[in-house]
This record gives C-alpha cells, structure tokens and sequence, in this order.
C-alpha cells in the first residue's frame, strides 16, 4: 500500500514539474544578409558574422560582404570588408581583447575574383566601443600579417598567456576527410611562440581523417585537453608532451566531418574540477568512402564525459544519451551552469554533395528542431531534458552558428550546405538569412541587474558590484558566472568557459562581494561577460576585463 502511495505521489510531482515547467521561446528577429556560418560577441550589442566568399544579397564596395556585425538591440546589420577568404576559419578573443580569426579557405569560386586566399589568413577586430559598430572595421595585412602555415578548418583557443593556441586543420580544399597530402598536423601561436615554426603533433597524425577542428581546451593545471575524431590527449604548450587519455567509447567519433560538440563543464571553486562533456557525431567507420556514407543514417545520441583527474581518467568516459541522435549539435554555456543542446541534425554527415544520396547539397537529414537542457549536477541517465523547450522549424544544420549574447538569450543564425549562395534547393537545404534568438524564460520577467561592475577583474582579487534583484526572488541562491561566450564555428565554440566565482550578498542585497578566479590557467585573462542569476533569473551580462588588458603574451604569472 506504502509503495503504491509513494507511486502516485512521485507520478503527480512528474506532471506538476512538468506543468510549471518554464517555457522557453524561439523568436524571428530578421535577417543577416549574409550566412552567418561564424559567429563571435565582440561587444556587449554586437555580434560578428563571417561567411564564405559568395553570392549573398549583403554588399559592401560592390561586392557580397562576406563578414558583418549584427545589432543585438535593432537586428540590424551592417557589412563588413574582409580581404581574405575566412570561410571554415577558427578564431577568438586574446587578452588585449582583440578578436583574430584564424585561417580560412583559397581564393573565391566560382565568381568572386575580388577575395583573396584566406588559409594563412589572421584577421583582427579591435575592440568596438561604438554601440552600433559604426567606424569599426576588420584589419588585414595578408603579406605580413599571417599564419605560418596554411590552415583551412583549424580551431583555436586562448590559452594562460592571453594568445591563441592554432591547431590542425588541411592546407588545402578536402572534399570530405582530411588527407595525409593536405593535413596540417602541427600547432602554431598567435603571436608566434617557439621562432613562429610549428610544431608537429602525432595526435594530429594518428587522428586522421576525421579530425578536423580539433576540440581543445585550457585545464585548470595550465595543460590543453585536446579531443579530435574518437581519441583523446593532455597537452603541454611547454614541452609538446602529449599524454594519451582514453579514446571516447563505441567508436564514436566527434571531429570533422563527423562533427559532434564538446565542452568544458562550467568551473566552481575553491577546486575548479575539469570536466569535459562530447556530445554527438557518429559511430561510422572513418575508413568507409562518403559515396557509400547516406545522408539517412542516424546521427549518434551519445554523450560521453570524462572527469580529468588521475581517479577520472582511470574510468574513462561515462555515457549518456541524448533525446536523439545529433549531427553538429551545438553545445553551450547557459549562465545557470547547465548546457543548451541545439541545432544539427538526426541523420547523415557534414559537408556538400559527397554522399550517396545529398538532399539538395546537404550530406546530412532530418533537422533536430528541438533544444535540450543538460544539468551536469542531476543524476547520470537524469540530466538531459527538453520540458519547456519550444521547437522551430527553421533547419540549423552545416554552417550555422548560435551564441550566447550578453542579453542572456542565444543568437541563432545561418545553415548553407551549398558551395555558394543558394535559395531555390529542397527546404533545409538553402542559405539561411533569418535570425532568431532562443529567450531563456527570465527574458520575460523583472531580473536581477548588475549596476556597475568593476572595468577590471585581478585574479585572486575580491571586487564589489552594486546589484538590484527583484524582492520576489530568493536571495540565498546566488550564482555568478564569469563567461568566455566562445567562437562559434562548424558545431564548436573555441575558448567557451564558465568559470563560476565565490559571491556574497550584502545583507540589504545591493551589493555583492566577487572573488575573480585564482589564476590564468583558470581563466585565461581576457575579455569577459559577468552574468549574476538569483534563484535561477540570470542578469543581463556585464562586459570586463580578466588581467591587464595587455597584448599576449602575458607572463607575468
Ligand atoms: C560600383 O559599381 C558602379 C557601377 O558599375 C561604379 O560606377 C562604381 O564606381 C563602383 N564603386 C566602387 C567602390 O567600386
Ligand atoms: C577509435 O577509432 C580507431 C580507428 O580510427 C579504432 O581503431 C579504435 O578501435 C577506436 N576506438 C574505440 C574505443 O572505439
Ligand atoms: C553504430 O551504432 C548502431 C546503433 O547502436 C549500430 O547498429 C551500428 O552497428 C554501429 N555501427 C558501427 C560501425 O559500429
Ligand atoms: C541550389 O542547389 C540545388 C540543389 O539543391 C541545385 O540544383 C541548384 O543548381 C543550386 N542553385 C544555385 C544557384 O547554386
Ligand atoms: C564544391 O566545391 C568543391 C571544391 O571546394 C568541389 O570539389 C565540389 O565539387 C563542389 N560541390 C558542388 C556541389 O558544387
Ligand atoms: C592586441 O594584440 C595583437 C597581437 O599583438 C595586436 O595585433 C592588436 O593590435 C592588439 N590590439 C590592441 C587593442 O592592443
């Protein structure tokens, strides 16, 4: 008899749970002129946008623009020149708060003679203090101003000494897997380390073909964990030592062209526990041709996450599963801690026309139209849900991009498994124009404000912020994330942290005590958006600085 009561009682919690669940809500907010295959915040009301040297309707100095900044306040967007061709680039913040994209694809094709060969390509941003963009411009020096080596779908991260870590990537155009002939199997630096020549990495080597935009992050020892294809490694900047960890389990595999995500779990004091979590992909055998690959084979629904501590290691990755199958889902930071899953698609594979059977262009299917929230604190098998989540039905699948913004919301942009700008293909399958934003609930609610926040944050320093929070919130639960919001390329965000900060409330609740992370391999310094979120209604985020604000490197730690 107990045991049925206790039944019926956890079956009602389900259904009330489910009830007042928060809605979540998509909404269009118009169009970005070109696709928006890249996407990076580089101010607290702009986002950047890169595409590929095509055919799309934006233009600037009688050409397609293929590089633009959009008004997170009026959706606005206006076009930007880029001189080299940034199509499948990486890129970043570094310290001084510059943003450099990082490589890119050759000269225009089929007709758009105008751009020049971008894979060396750096292209800098310097910080924009105009709200709406206007006098800020994209700075590129191609004869001087570039990478060591040639690099087309590399990634990059910013690593304790303010700089970019550049790795991997193909010399040249691959029409699905990296070759052997074309690999860039080494790591650079932005400013050049070690003479500006790149060093070799065996990881690179041995992760052929599938290893395109290798997923790297900085661990809180100073040393990068490094996922590419289904193997994994800790990597030393200092001596090149790469230690091999445990390949993700059943063979899937997660780099390009089989994109699944990764990320670094949010970071919590006092000990900043690494924890990296990869998410979708696919399972095929990276020997088998794409004409024999179908853009109807099931995407895999596993996520796999390792805890990088020596007892962690020890066990490997531990599997869960997503709602469904993904292809290039997305993962990202929400300023709660949990993570947004969202985009991709359920079937097929990256990449154009190289399968048996494309739809249109499209070598993957079946659009995952739906988001879910994973909770990284809930119960293994618990923690992945989409209660509350609307669904769209506009297809995010190859060359999209979606990012935090610091409003709080996510910015949702582009799709284009076409070579160049294409409107008349099956639906999903067309360049994408539209923008929309996924608002958390809190964007409909009176939420907490920071009012000021210091310009600067010292590791290991307390700062004091003035707050408001609405007195309908809780004031006891209290969390402030201190947020990289990443650079969004091919179904990953280069350098996206979460590092939460120990935070005390004054007792009359308008200010609040911060403690900024410890050190640079914790955070490395850098640009930053504070976001305060009491009893779970997140702030709108604050923009400041991590360190000095100088140019990298930065050794003075
Ligand atoms: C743009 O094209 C028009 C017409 O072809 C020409 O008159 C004009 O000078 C061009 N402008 C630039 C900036 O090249
Ligand atoms: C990882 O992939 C390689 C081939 O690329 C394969 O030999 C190895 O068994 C895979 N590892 C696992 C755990 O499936
Ligand atoms: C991939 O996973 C599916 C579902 O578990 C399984 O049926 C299939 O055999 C696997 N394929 C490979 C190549 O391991
Ligand atoms: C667009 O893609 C379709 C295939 O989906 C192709 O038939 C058509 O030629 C393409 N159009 C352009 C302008 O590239
Ligand atoms: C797309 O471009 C690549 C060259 O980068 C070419 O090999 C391929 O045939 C093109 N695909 C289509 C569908 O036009
Ligand atoms: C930041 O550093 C880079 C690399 O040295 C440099 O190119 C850029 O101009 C610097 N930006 C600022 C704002 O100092």
């Amino acid at each position: 008899m107990k045991i049925i009561l206790l039944l019926v009682t956890s079956v009602t919690l389900a259904t009330s749970l489910e009830s007042q669940a928060p809605e979540w809500t998509f909404t269009l907010k118009g169009n970005s002129g070109i696709v928006a295959l890249e996407s990076i915040i580089v101010s607290p009301t702009l986002a950047l946008f890169f595409d590929r040297a095509s055919d799309d309707p934006l233009q600037i100095n009688n050409h397609s623009a293929w590089g633009a900044l959009w008004d997170l306040q009026t959706s606005q967007v206006t076009p930007l020149d880029v001189t080299t061709n940034g199509f499948c680039a990486s890129g970043g913040l570094i310290s001084n708060g510059s943003m450099v994209s990082v490589g890119g694809f050759q000269k225009g094709f089929p007709g758009n003679p105008t751009i020049e060969d971008g894979t060396m390509g750096l292209r800098i941003f310097e910080p924009c203090n105009d709200p709406a963009g206007v006098g800020c411009t994209i700075f590129e020096d191609p004869s001087k101003l570039h990478l060591a080596e040639r690099r087309y779908y590399p990634s990059s991260i910013r690593i304790p000494d303010g700089s970019l870590m550049i790795a991997g990537g193909s010399h040249n155009s691959v029409a699905f897997y990296n070759t052997i002939e074309e690999a860039a199997s080494t790591i650079e630096f932005f400013p050049p380390k070690f003479g500006g020549v790149p060093r070799p990495s065996e990881f690179l080597k041995r992760t052929l073909p599938a290893n395109l935009f290798p997923r790297q992050f900085v661990l809180p020892s100073g040393k990068i964990f490094m996922i590419a294809n289904n193997q994994s490694i800790i990597y030393d900047i200092d001596t090149g030592d790469e230690r091999i960890l445990p390949d993700i389990p059943n063979g899937v595999r997660v780099t390009n062209p089989f994109d699944g995500s990764a990320i670094l779990l949010p970071l919590s004091p006092p000990n900043f526990t690494p924890e990296v979590l990869a998410c979708g992909g696919t399972n095929i055998s990276d020997i088998v041709p794409p004409s024999e690959i179908s853009s109807q084979t099931p995407a895999t629904d596993q996520c796999s996450r390792i805890l990088l501590t020596e007892e962690g290691i020890k066990r490997g990755w531990v599997i869960e599963r997503m709602l469904e199958p993904r292809m290039m889902p997305e993962l990202v930071h929400v300023p709660n801690g949990q993570i947004l899953i969202i985009n991709g698609a359920r079937t097929g594979v990256t990449g154009i026309a190289t399968v048996r059977d494309p739809v249109g262009n499209s070598n993957a299917d079946n659009p995952a139209f739906t988001p879910s929230l994973y909770t990284p604190n809930a119960p293994l098998g618990r923690r992945i849900s989409n209660i509350g989540m609307p669904t769209t039905d506009i297809a995010r699948m190859y060359h999209s991009s979606v990012t935090l913004t610091p409003q709080g919301n996510f910015l949702i942009a582009g799709n284009n498994p076409n070579n160049d700008t294409n409107l008349t293909g099956p639906i999903n399958t067309r360049s994408e124009f539209r923008v929309e934003t996924l608002d958390p609930p809190f964007m409909f609610v009176p939420r907490p404000r920071i009012l000021n926040a210091p310009e600067k944050l010292d590791f290991g320093k307390q700062s004091t912020l003035a707050v408001s929070i609405p007195t309908d919130l809780d004031p006891r639960n209290v969390q402030v994330a201190l947020m990289d919001l990443g650079f969004s390329s091919h179904a990953f965000h280069s350098s996206a942290r979460l590092v939460f900060m120990d935070a005390r409330l004054s007792r009359d609740h308008s200010s609040l005590t911060i403690t900024a992370p410890p050190n640079p391999n914790v955070y490395p310094p850098g640009p930053a958006f504070v976001f305060l979120t009491v009893d779970g209604v997140t702030s709108e985020g604050q923009q400041v600085m991590v360190g000095t604000g100088a140019s990298p490197p930065q050794n003075n730690f």
